[in-house]
């Protein structure tokens, strides 16, 4: 599972400027040998004579969420979609910015064409005009895969030259926000638009789109080819489903990992090999820095949507970090808060100034925790998007289970 270490910029470069074009891309499934175990037969039929609404109910069955951390039920943005005239778009997002989250990189460095299959199974159900894969720039070995295998199914005849377009991000977090991005993919500055109007109504170039994360139409793809049971049938702690945790941090094998949706923090430190020799379970970051963190003894929640509400926080992407007796959670947190700052796009002030107060604010020997909460109050009342509405749940979690610490 581990494949951090995989492709780097440099190494492309290298391997590239050495005139290796093959050697320093992963061992990946090619669209030849993709389509060898049925690949885009699925596909096929369903533009020959689908039902869309039948492949809906499909998805909506299989109990499908949107895995780039929102979780807001796949199937339904389809219909929302519908629900307004043409031309319509299609936009993947790829831009896997929260810290700790690598899963989408994972299949995309591995079975390409799940992703691609599931993209152009839901462009044809919403009728898309064309698709954008928005991916980050610091994939460049996702970015030559997808050149290559868009490029091979365009000779397939499989997609019209052109249909799907290919964009790089550049390296800022807040275009991940699926109105920054798509301000982004329209050639200006990332910043995020007000809602509503959602995307769905009001998208890309002003029309309706449909935004999905990438592991979401992995799954679009597996469910259309195996069955909503591949994920309905899952059953553990009274949760269903699958979900891919990004696991890092003072584990033993950090990497991807499959699990239950009902699995505990706990049932991830074991997937992960246990716990770093030397180092003791004390805290850890369920979904990337937003989430904030959580104490070791809160070790039975199942880590799934909606279940870590009611404990300030959300599971988001599933990156897991975990944290050990070598580590302080004030100083993680203050990590985190820096990271907002530095990529808050700076568009309204309770985000731009908030985040930038706090660092100073966290920096001090003893934090002002009156003033602190405050803060955090004006920040997540009053920040347009996602990004400036959760930094404070690092910066309250710490305060409530890590008290001695600040
Ligand atoms: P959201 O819940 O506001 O929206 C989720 C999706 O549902 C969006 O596509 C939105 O357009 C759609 N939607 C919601 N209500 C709708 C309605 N009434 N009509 C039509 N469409 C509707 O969440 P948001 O802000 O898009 O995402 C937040 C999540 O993103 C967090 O959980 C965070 O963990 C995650 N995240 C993931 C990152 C990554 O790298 N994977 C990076 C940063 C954040
Ligand atoms: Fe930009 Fe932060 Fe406001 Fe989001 S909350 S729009 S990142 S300034």
């Amino acid at each position: 599972h581990n494949h951090i270490d995989h492709a780097t910029p440099e190494k492309v470069a290298a391997a590239i400027a050495a005139g290796d074009t093959h050697a320093h891309l992963p061992p990946y499934q090619d669209l030849s040998a993709y389509a060898a175990e049925g690949g885009y037969t699925t596909l096929l039929e369903l533009r020959r004579s689908g039902d869309w609404e039948k492949v809906q109910d499909l998805v909506l069955s299989s109990g499908l969420r949107g895995l780039g951390g929102a979780g807001f039920p796949s199937g339904k943005k389809w219909g929302f979609v519908r629900a307004n005239s043409g031309p319509r778009y299609l936009a993947v997002n790829g831009d896997e910015g929260e810290p700790g989250t690598f899963k989408d990189r994972y299949y995309l460095e591995r079975t390409p064409h799940l992703m691609l299959e599931g993209m152009l199974i839901a462009a044809w159900a919403v009728e898309a005009a064309r698709c954008y894969i928005y991916m980050r720039d610091e994939y460049p070995a996702v970015l030559e895969i997808l050149r290559r295998e868009i490029a091979a199914l365009e000779g397939a005849g499989l997609v019209e030259p052109g249909y799907i377009e290919l964009r790089r991000g550049a390296g800022a977090y807040i275009c991940g926000e699926e109105s920054a991005m798509i301000e982004s993919i329209e050639g200006k500055r990332g910043l995020p638009r007000h809602r509503p109007p959602y995307v769905a109504q009001v998208g890309l170039f002003g029309r309706p789109t449909l935004v999905h994360n990438v592991e979401t139409l992995h799954w679009v793809a597996r469910i259309c080819r195996e069955g909503p049971e591949i994920l309905n049938a899952v059953q553990k702690n009274g949760r269903c489903g699958l979900r891919s945790f990004s696991v890092s941090g003072r584990v033993t094998a950090a990497g991807v990992y499959l699990l239950p949706a009902g699995s505990t923090i706990r049932d991830v430190i074991a997937a992960a090999g246990g716990m770093a020799q030397g180092h003791v379970f004390k805290a850890y970051q369920p979904g990337g820095p937003s989430s904030g963190l959580l104490p070791a003894h809160m070790d039975d929640i199942p880590l799934d949507f909606d279940t870590l509400q009611p404990h300030g926080t959300f599971i988001g992407s599933a990156a897991v970090v975990v944290l050990s007796d070598q580590d302080r959670a004030r100083d993680a947190a203050l990590n985190m808060l820096r990271f907002f700052e530095s990529e808050s796009c700076g568009q309204c002030t309770p985000c731009r100034a908030g985040c930038e107060k706090a660092v100073k604010l966290m920096q001090a020997d003893h934090w002002d925790q009156p003033l602190l909460e405050e803060l955090c109050t004006v920040m997540q009342d009053a920040s347009i998007c996602g990004l400036g509405q959760a930094a404070p749940n690092p910066i309250r979690l710490v305060m409530k289970h890590f008290a001695g610490e600040v």
